[in-house]
């Protein structure tokens, strides 16, 4: 159920190069949260009124708490990344749908710079001994979720400081030749979202994409976060991020890479 609630920060510290790890300690939210939701958090100021959009990267019922890898782009995920412990903040969440991993038993994850965190939750629960992931990152510095991950991660970077330098669909199709999955599961950066899907409809591979869209309410009441979906016989219609997704199924999304 969704809950706006005051967050007590439990930890706000450096996880890679510009990104920063706060765990928050939110049991309503944490104990019915899925992977692949996201919260909406109001800016520690008086200034900002509409809430920035964050991904769960980790949730735990039984200790009620959240964690989220932020990225600081703007003055917004400044301010939140410059929380300190024993502050609160306000969160609204668990919000929009999430990855289901339904019947797949084989499952390749992929994930892009910050969108890597979605993914480490939703390896959390779907992740099994099939299981494979493949991350991708600017450059070794930026590297995170890795350490400890549910399956094997191959990781590859710009520049070649972490694994192989290559974008993260080279070894993920690699896999996918060796051996098909079921199901893939995506997030990243749009042009990344848009290989991963022309790689999945190519191959008849089932695949989510959880996308990203500047965000208003967060909660399908403003329709400033539409994208355009594609129904099976070529007509169209628009739906909310938010609400509808963030996580599409690849065959219905009509991505810009
Ligand atoms: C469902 C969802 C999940 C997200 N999860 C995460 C996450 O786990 N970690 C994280 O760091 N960020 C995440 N984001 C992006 C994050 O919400 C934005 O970076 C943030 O709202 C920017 O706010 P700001 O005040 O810092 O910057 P602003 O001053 O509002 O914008 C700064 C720059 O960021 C760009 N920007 C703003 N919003 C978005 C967006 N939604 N997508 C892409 N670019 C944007 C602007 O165009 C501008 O160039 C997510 C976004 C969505 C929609
Ligand atoms: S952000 Fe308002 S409808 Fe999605």
């Amino acid at each position: 159920m969704m809950r706006d609630m005051d967050a007590r920060v439990l930890a706000c510290e450096p996880l890679a190069e510009g990104l920063t790890r706060l765990i928050l300690y939110a049991p309503e939210i944490a104990s019915s949260a899925k992977p692949g939701q996201f919260v909406q958090m109001l800016v520690p100021d008086n200034a900002h009124v509409l809430r920035r959009p964050i991904s769960l990267m980790a949730y735990d019922p039984q200790a009620g708490t959240m964690t989220l890898a932020i990225q600081p782009k703007g003055r917004g995920t400044e301010l939140i990344c410059s929380l300190k412990a024993g502050q609160t903040v306000r969160v609204l969440g668990p919000l929009g749908t999430g990855f289901d991993a339904g019947e797949a038993k084989k499952v390749y994850f992929a994930g892009g710079g910050v969108g890597v965190a979605p993914i480490c939750c939703a390896m959390d629960a779907f992740a099994n001994e099939h299981a494979r992931a493949f991350f991708g990152f600017r450059s070794a510095a930026y590297a995170y979720g890795m350490t400890q991950a549910p399956c094997a991660v191959t990781a590859v970077s710009d520049d070649g400081t972490l694994g192989e330098k290559a974008l993260v669909t080279k070894p993920l199709l690699a896999a996918i030749h060796a051996k098909k999955p079921d199901l893939i599961m995506a997030c990243g950066p749009a042009p990344m979202l848009a290989a991963v899907q022309k790689i999945a409809l190519e191959l008849d591979i089932p695949c989510q994409l959880s996308l990203e869209e500047r965000m208003g309410c967060g909660i399908g009441a403003c329709l400033g976060c539409n994208v355009k979906i594609v129904a099976p016989d070529g007509s169209w219609c628009y739906k909310r991020v938010c609400k509808d997704g963030p996580v599409f199924d690849a065959k219905e999304v009509a991505m810009h890479g």
